[in-house]
């Protein structure tokens, strides 16, 4: 596997492939999730690039930004495993030489449910993936569909600046008990952990929204929002009996 630190490196590798080239974007603390994205790209014969960035500009929290789990080594070597033929690894100066004048906002979606409780999350998300696809220029790019909101979005992008890019959302892994995977997990205290695979279930009960909010309260959760939009029911929660909250963020399919 390549690794590649700068923008200038990625764009000189790249200007040597043709045909297929997947992208899977990540922010690292890499897990089963990430690893299915690759395999989907891996299904297309083509190259594989992934990158780790961790976006500042899509933290609205700078105590979340700080204690974003990061594993670099680790992630490494998941990547080279799942046989990724380059890894993208810029710094924030790279990304950001402009100083973040220019910025690519979304007006409507994006200031609903992860954007209302989050001001700026998704100017932050839809820029960087700009610049990351701008500089990778996919064939195909892979995301997860726990971020369901952040799919539609980068869809959306895609179609309005007309770039040739073909956007798969990859079904969302979850833990055996039906916790979606994310690499917030990883800072949920023990007693949490064992809490934190009800919010998957009660979302997914057939209750309505109002009372899914209501058992979600009486199990210990902070609920940030829980919303049915077009047959899809969004959440996001917060756990926190051990320091700083865990924010879980979950969305699934809702029968008629
Ligand atoms: O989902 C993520 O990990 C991030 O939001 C992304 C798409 C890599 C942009 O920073």
């Amino acid at each position: 596997m390549k690794v590649l630190r700068s923008p200038d490196e990625l764009m000189a590798y790249r200007a040597g492939l043709s045909g297929a080239v997947g992208f899977v974007p990540t922010m690292g603390a890499l897990h089963k999730g990430h690893l299915a994205l690759v395999k989907h790209a891996k299904r297309n014969q083509g190259k594989v690039i992934a990158s780790i960035f961790v976006n500042p500009t899509q933290f609205n929290d700078p105590l979340d930004l700080q204690s974003y789990p990061r594993c670099e080594s680790a992630d490494r070597e998941l990547l080279e495993a799942a046989e990724v033929d380059a890894l993208f690894m810029p710094t924030a100066a790279q990304m950001y030489a402009d100083g973040s004048r220019y910025q690519v906002a979304e007006t409507s979606q994006s200031v609903d449910l992860c954007g209302a409780d989050r001001p700026g999350h998704f100017t932050g998300v839809l820029t960087v993936v700009l610049k990351l696809l701008n500089l990778v220029r996919p064939t195909h790019l892979y995301l997860g569909e726990k971020d369901y909101q952040q799919y539609q979005l980068i869809k959306g992008l895609v179609n309005a600046f007309f770039l040739n890019i073909e956007v798969i959302a990859v079904p969302t892994v979850r833990e055996q008990d039906g916790l979606a995977m994310s690499s917030r997990n990883r800072r949920l205290s023990a007693i949490d952990r064992k809490t934190a695979p009800k919010f998957f279930q009660i979302l997914s009960s057939n209750l309505s929204d109002e009372v899914v909010i209501k058992q979600l309260i009486q199990q210990g959760f902070t609920v940030d929002y829980v919303k049915t939009i077009d047959g899809r029911r969004f959440g996001a929660v917060q756990l926190g009996t051990s320091g700083r909250g865990v924010r879980l963020i979950d969305n699934v399919r809702i029968e008629p």
